[in-house]
Order: C-alpha cells, then sequence, then structure tokens
C-alpha cells in the first residue's frame, strides 16, 4: 500500500493533472496545473519559460504581502500577475487555470508551507483571498456586477487552496493525497 501511494504522488508530480483532449472535437488536451503563487511560476506542469520569455516577476512571499494589511495592494499584485499569466498564455507558455492562492489558515510555524499563506487569522486570510482572487479573475471595468455575478467575465481562473485540514504533506507516511482529515 506504502509503494502504491508514493507512486500515485510520484505520478501526480511528474505529470501534473492532465486532461487527454478529444480528438474527435478538436479539442486538444489540456494541463490544469500551472501556479502564481506570488508571481507566474513554472513549479506546474502546465507554465514554461523559455530563451524568450525566461521569466515572470516574483512578487515578495504570501506572508510578507499579507504584512501590509493592504488589501489594495493584495489586489494589484493579483492584476499584474494575471496580467503576465495572459501574455505567458498567449505564446503559448502557460495554460489559464492556475492552483492559487493557498488560503490554509497557518495553525503551526513548524508547517513547511506557512510562507506561501497569508497567516494564522482567519479574517486577514479571508481579505487576502478575496482580492487576490479578484486581482487575478477580474477583467478591469467588468469587476462589478452585485445583481448578476456570472456575468463577469473572467480573465483566467483561480482556484484556492487547499481542503480545509489539509496542512499535511508527507510526515511519518502520511501525506496529503490520502490523509483522511476528520473535522468536528
Ligand atoms: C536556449 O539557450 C541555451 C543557452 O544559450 C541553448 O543551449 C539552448 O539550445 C536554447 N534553447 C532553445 C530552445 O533555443
Ligand atoms: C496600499 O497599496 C497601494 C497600492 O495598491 C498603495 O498605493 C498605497 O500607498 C498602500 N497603502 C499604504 C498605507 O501603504
Ligand atoms: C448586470 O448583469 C445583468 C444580467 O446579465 C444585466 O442585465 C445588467 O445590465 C448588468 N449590469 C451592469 C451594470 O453591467
Amino acid at each position: 500500500m506504502a509503494t502504491f501511494r508514493i507512486l500515485v504522488s510520484f505520478i501526480l508530480l511528474l505529470k501534473g493533472c492532465p486532461a487527454p483532449g478529444v480528438e474527435r472535437l478538436n479539442l486538444p488536451p489540456y494541463q490544469w496545473w500551472s501556479e502564481v503563487l506570488h508571481g507566474v511560476s513554472d513549479v506546474g506542469p502546465g507554465t514554461h519559460f523559455d530563451n524568450i520569455t525566461r521569466a515572470a516577476t516574483s512578487f515578495p512571499p504570501v506572508i510578507l504581502t499579507a504584512a501590509s494589511f493592504n488589501e489594495s495592494l493584495w489586489k494589484a499584485i493579483g492584476v499584474a500577475v494575471s496580467n503576465e499569466a495572459r501574455a505567458l498564455h498567449n505564446v503559448g507558455l502557460s495554460g489559464l487555470t492556475f492552483w492559487s492562492p493557498t488560503i490554509n489558515v497557518v495553525r503551526h510555524p513548524r508547517w513547511g508551507r506557512a510562507t506561501e499563506t497569508p497567516g494564522e487569522d482567519p479574517f486577514v486570510v479571508g481579505r487576502y483571498a478575496v482580492n487576490y482572487v479578484r486581482g487575478l479573475q477580474d477583467v478591469v471595468g467588468y469587476e462589478v456586477n452585485a445583481t448578476y455575478p456570472n456575468s463577469r467575465p473572467i480573465k483566467f481562473a483561480a482556484c484556492c487552496k487547499h481542503y480545509g485540514a489539509y496542512d499535511v504533506d508527507n510526515w511519518n507516511g502520511i501525506d496529503r493525497y490520502h490523509f483522511d482529515a476528520q473535522v468536528l
């Protein structure tokens, strides 16, 4: 069982989240996994840099930006990041779906991913998430239509992560792909 789990985790890391595409409908394959935690990153297999487009802007780690307590700054970073992501997509180097932001509320400083989150305060985490996701997703000028939110066009799709009580990356043979958190 342990070998099987290691194998599954390895395949996930290697291949990411691919969809095979449908030839008869002329739908190409798609890689769902790209990342924009604090700038477009090539950590996920859906984004690549090349010799012409070598890098994207890397903003400070989220825990530092969160410490500014500046909501409009969080949103402005989202706008800048999504501009670069769309530019990369236009030249075929990135997808349109991004596994970001990380909004796990930090429960313990020894958790290795605390720096990629807005910290331990649920209120701040919530406000960060709203502002960063709006910055990433909204097309400037079409942000607010409270009567019919679904009419809002999206620049790309952000995906907040991870599931509640999912802050176990790999510890004592327990990993996050299989950990069954019993939340009371
Ligand atoms: C990119 O640049 C490196 C070093 O200059 C070179 O070895 C490589 O062949 C280049 N790759 C492409 C795809 O042009
Ligand atoms: C908050 O961030 C904005 C940029 O979005 C900046 O113009 C403003 O000066 C910042 N506010 C403070 C109090 O630093
Ligand atoms: C909001 O969306 C509704 C439904 O699509 C539409 O009738 C309305 O004109 C929109 N309002 C604005 C301000 O865009």
